[in-house]
Parts: C-alpha cells; sequence; structure tokens
C-alpha cells in the first residue's frame, strides 16, 4: 500500500479525536494529536507545557513556532515512514506551510485532508458535555457517547474530567480562533486539490463509515492514474 500522510481538520468538537482514535486503529499508522501532545506536556509540566498552558487555557493557538518543530520531529521519524494522521496540525497557513515544506524535504506530500464538518450550534453542545479521560485522553460524551460508569473511562478505568477549555467561554474563543486562523485552510488544501469534506454532524459510526468510504475512493482514483 502506498504511504498515507492524512490530515485531519474541523472546528473544535468536530470528532476529530473520536475519528482520529479508529483511524489509528484501522490504518495503524501513528497518530498525533497537538492537543495531546500538548496537554501531556503541561501535565508533565516541561518547557513546552509551560509555554503552552496560558495559550490553551484562554482559547489561544501557541505560537507556530513551538508547535511546527514537535510535529516536524515527528513526521520525519522511522515510524512515519508509511504515513502518519496529524489531528490538530496545521491550524494556520503558516503551519501548513512548514508541513509542506518539511514534507517537501522529505520527497513526500499530504495525501488527503479529511474536513469534519459542523456548525458553531453542534460544538457548544457537543464540548459543552465532552468527558475526557484524565490519563489516556479517550474522549466520551455525557449525552452522546456515554461511559458505561458514570465519570470512569470504560477504556482504562480512570476519572474522566472536564477539560480547562471546555468551559463556555473558552469555547467561544476557540471557535471564533477557528474560523479566523484555521479555516483559511479549507481554500489552501482545496487549491491543492487534497480536501475531502465530511458530514460531521451524523453518529459517530457514519462519520466513520464516510471517512472509510472517502478513503477507498480516494484509494481507487490513486490507482487509476498510475
Ligand atoms: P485540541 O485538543 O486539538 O482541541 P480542538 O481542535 O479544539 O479539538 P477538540 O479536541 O476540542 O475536539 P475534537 O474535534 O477532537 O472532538 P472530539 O472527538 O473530542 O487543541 C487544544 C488546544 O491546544 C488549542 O485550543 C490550542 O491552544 C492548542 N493547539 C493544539 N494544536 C495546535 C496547533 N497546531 N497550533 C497551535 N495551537 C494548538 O469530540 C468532541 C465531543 O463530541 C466528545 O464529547 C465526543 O464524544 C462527541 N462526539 C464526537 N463525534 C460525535 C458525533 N459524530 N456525534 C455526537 N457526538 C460526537
Amino acid at each position: 500500500m502506498p504511504e498515507l500522510n492524512l490530515v485531519l481538520l474541523g472546528p473544535p468538537g468536530s470528532g476529530k479525536g473520536t475519528q482520529g482514535e479508529r483511524l489509528n486503529e484501522d490504518l495503524r499508522l501513528p497518530y498525533y494529536a497537538t492537543g495531546d501532545i500538548l496537554r501531556a506536556a503541561v501535565r508533565d509540566q516541561t518547557e513546552l507545557g509551560r509555554t503552552a498552558k496560558g495559550f490553551m487555557d484562554s482559547g489561544d493557538l501557541v505560537p507556530d513556532e513551538v508547535i511546527v518543530g514537535v510535529i516536524a520531529e515527528r513526521i520525519d521519524s522511522s515510524e512515519a515512514l508509511d504515513g502518519f494522521i496529524l489531528d490538530g496540525f496545521p491550524r494556520t497557513t503558516p503551519q501548513a506551510e512548514a508541513l509542506d515544506a518539511k514534507l517537501e524535504e522529505l520527497g513526500r506530500s499530504v495525501g488527503a485532508v479529511l474536513l469534519i464538518d459542523v456548525d458553531d450550534g453542534e460544538v457548544i453542545r457537543r464540548l459543552g458535555g465532552r468527558r475526557t479521560c484524565a490519563e489516556g485522553g479517550h474522549v466520551f460524551h455525557v449525552d452522546f457517547n456515554p461511559p458505561e460508569r458514570d465519570g470512569v473511562c470504560d477504556i482504562d478505568g480512570s476519572e474522566l474530567i472536564v477539560r480547562d477549555d471546555d468551559k463556555p467561554e473558552v469555547i467561544r474563543k476557540r471557535l471564533d480562533t477557528y474560523h479566523d486562523k484555521t479555516e483559511p485552510l479549507i481554500d489552501y488544501y482545496d487549491q491543492r486539490s487534497v480536501l475531502r469534506r465530511i458530514q460531521g454532524d451524523a453518529p459517530p459510526d457514519e462519520v466513520a463509515e464516510e471517512i472509510r468510504r472517502t478513503l477507498a475512493t480516494m484509494r481507487l482514483e490513486q490507482d487509476e492514474a498510475v
């Protein structure tokens, strides 16, 4: 199978993490979620975490120069030779340009960008009810995807918490940041013919199925082009 360099794009709460975990299992490719990487750094009180915390808590993006190096190092590693899944990166035009430059240096390119499309009202409903596993970052929702036992992760038994940036005022700010800084990437990738739109307001299994169909179609198109 040819290498698959995949980007998950979409507003906060669109389901990138939910679908990213499934893709990670299906495709067996390394999964790099910048939000998870940064939250782990905050928890471990590393220099990266200390730099990122204030930006994250207020719903702002961490500076491009901080995050670009983190991802460049991962996609240049031996585990990512067959491809990778990026969730939450790139999030600005300079980050997308830096990703293209790094991949070009490696003789590679972005294969597909899956835009998980949901409107702002749905984002607010989802993030307001999200519960996240304190240890492994596994994601639940009090109504749409409840854990079997209240407050306990089904997967590793850890406590489920409300993320600091899931407070209503921070959710609004994150949405504004998305519209302002990240939405321009839809055009950026559309112009490069790698954008695939996924309807994100269906139940998680249906979204996953649409993603599978989209990737299968893409592979057929690539095979025909060879
Ligand atoms: P990050 O963690 O990436 O946050 P985000 O993009 O805002 O995305 P979320 O994790 O909130 O949502 P998601 O799309 O993964 O949805 P999920 O699957 O959880 O980033 C956090 C912060 O880090 C940023 O604000 C920024 O400060 C910083 N950062 C990260 N990357 C950066 C970068 N590249 N540059 C600069 N700064 C960066 O689903 C949400 C909820 O909905 C869950 O409860 C889930 O169970 C439920 N759900 C999911 N799918 C469905 C469905 N189909 N139907 C119903 N419910 C669903």
